[in-house]
């Protein structure tokens, strides 16, 4: 894989240092949280009334403001996506573990549901007592929920760009739109779990709250993805 990337170590120092400087300045909740068309109105409004005169010129959104913030908001949300919480399961034909990827011990294979092979199905294992600190052991959500991510989600490997145009594709996210896509953010347990992942296991870093305005800013501007294949890590 690597031979195909000549520019890989070039790009990601770049790519890395947008991360960070997206991720130091986090979302303003106020902002984030009044997003969608009741904050468009508001500035609509507040640019035609004449109550501060002397103030800063105010105009509503166009759709190239929003489709700029919804790239910005894309990095933070391609931040939490290459997380090894959330990349650890989104892998081709074996699931990593921990903060350095390694290689799923004892090994264990995707199978033909996604759920592993014999005795090493995933649910044996990843369930309802699993996540306490005496297994070590993740789970999340209801028994035989706790699996490989299907073929067309694989994120490994991709770059930002590949994983905006992935994420967004209905014929390869699970028939998502941006709202389903929003939903899934919010509420899917494996989604979750990253925040909450038992053990030693760091979580994800951004709050959630930050992650689910940041899909909806990007969903708001039309789920722009960057021009640029940045690579990730
Ligand atoms: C235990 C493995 C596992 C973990 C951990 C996991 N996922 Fe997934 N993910 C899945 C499976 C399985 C599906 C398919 C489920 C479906 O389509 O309903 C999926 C589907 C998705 C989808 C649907 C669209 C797509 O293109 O992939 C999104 C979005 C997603 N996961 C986000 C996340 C995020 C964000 C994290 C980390 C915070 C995460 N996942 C962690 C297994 C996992
Ligand atoms: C024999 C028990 C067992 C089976 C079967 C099993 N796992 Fe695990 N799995 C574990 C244990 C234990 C850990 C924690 C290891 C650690 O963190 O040191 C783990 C960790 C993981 C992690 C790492 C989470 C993270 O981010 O650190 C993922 C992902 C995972 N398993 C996915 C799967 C999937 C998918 C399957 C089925 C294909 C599966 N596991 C089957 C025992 C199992």
């Amino acid at each position: 894989m690597a031979e195909n990337r000549p520019s890989r170590s070039t790009t990601i120092p770049g790519f890395r240092a947008r991360l960070a400087a997206a991720i130091s300045k986090p979302l303003s909740k106020p902002i984030a949280r009044a997003g969608g068309l009741s904050s468009l109105a508001a500035v609509a409004i507040l640019a035609a009334a004449p109550l501060f005169p002397a103030g800063p010129v105010l105009r509503a959104e166009t759709t190239a403001d929003l489709e700029s913030k919804a790239v910005v908001a894309w990095g933070q949300i391609a931040a939490v996506l290459e997380h090894p919480r959330c990349l650890n399961c989104h892998q081709a034909t074996v699931p990593l573990q921990g903060d350095s990827r390694r290689v799923h011990v004892p090994l264990v294979v995707r199978g033909p549901d996604n759920h592993g092979v014999g005795a090493m199905r995933c649910g044996n294992c990843h369930n309802a007592m699993s996540n306490n600190e005496t297994s070590g052991t993740p789970g999340a959500g209801h028994a035989g929920l706790w699996q490989l991510a299907p073929i067309s989600m694989l994120w490994q490997g991709l770059s930002s760009r590949e994983l905006c145009e992935m994420l967004k594709d209905k014929t390869r996210n699970g028939n998502r739109d941006g709202a389903a896509l929003i939903e899934h953010m919010e509420h899917e347990p494996l989604v979750q779990w990253g925040w909450h992942p038992g053990g030693t296991r760091q979580p994800v870093p951004m709050a959630h709250d930050d992650f689910v305005a940041a899909m909806k800013i990007w969903v708001q501007g039309g789920m722009a993805c960057p021009k640029q294949g940045d690579i990730p890590g």
